[in-house]
């Protein structure tokens, strides 16, 4: 495949984005027109690199990547296993650290030891099914919701949430503990497969650069 293909990548707005072009900076590859904060602009182009960078919401970032629309996606290893795409995960970005966990007051500790029905509220259906289900042999009502998750047991939607937790701060002001740890989660890298066979060099060859520079980094 000939270098003059540009490579395109899909980004998770947010935070994971700017630590991802700061690391990409590291490695020599920038995008001024990214940095301009007014621009509406969707996409950025560097030109002599022949890059392309997309900014999209985190669960689209797999979608994008599966179809071929972008050749590479960075986004959080909740997304990835929540949106189940055919995409390969390539590398631990190591950033965005945090974990998914099944949370609540912990007075539901009982009601998860005994395998009881319960309701599970989570922004992550698939994630609290697949642990629930396939882990615990447990049977759970799963309700979805698409935020400020906490609520659930709060309000008494639910017994328990299946959530992120980094700090741990939201449970502490809201009275909730961490009941059970799911998996450990961090930003990865994912390819396309496709894409991973037709430009197989330019992306080895990228993943190793930021592999040792976060080796470096140690
Ligand atoms: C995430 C997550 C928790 C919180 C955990 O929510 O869903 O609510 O961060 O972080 P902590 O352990 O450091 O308190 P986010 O801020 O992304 O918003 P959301 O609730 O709308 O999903």
């Amino acid at each position: 495949m000939s270098d003059d293909r540009y490579l395109t990548f899909a980004l998770g707005k947010g935070r994971l984005a700017k630590k991802t072009l700061e690391l990409f900076e590291q490695i020599g590859i920038t995008c001024e027109e990214m940095k301009d904060k007014d621009t509406r602009k969707l996409i950025f182009v560097n030109e002599e690199l022949k890059l392309r960078f997309f900014l999209s919401k985190g669960p689209d970032v797999p979608t994008y990547v599966e179809y071929g629309a972008a050749d590479i996606g960075v986004v959080g290893k909740d997304t990835i296993l929540e949106e189940n795409r055919n995409v390969y995960e390539v590398l631990d970005l190591g950033f965005g650290k945090c974990r998914m966990c099944v949370c609540g007051p912990l007075s539901a500790m009982e009601l998860l030891q005994h395998h009881e029905r319960i309701r599970v509220a989570s922004k992550y259906p698939n994630i609290a099914k697949d642990y629930f289900y396939n882990k615990k042999h447990q049977t759970v009502d799963i309700i979805k919701l698409n935020g400020s998750v906490e609520l659930g047991p709060l309000v008494e939607l639910s017994d328990v949430i299946v959530d992120i937790v980094e700090t741990g701060s939201t449970l502490r002001e809201n009275g909730l503990e961490v009941l059970e740890e799911i998996c450990p989660l961090s930003a990865r890298m994912i390819v396309n497969p496709v894409s991973m066979q037709m430009e197989a060099e330019r992306i080895k060859e990228l993943v190793r650069a930021i592999r040792n520079k976060l080796a470096e980094a140690k």
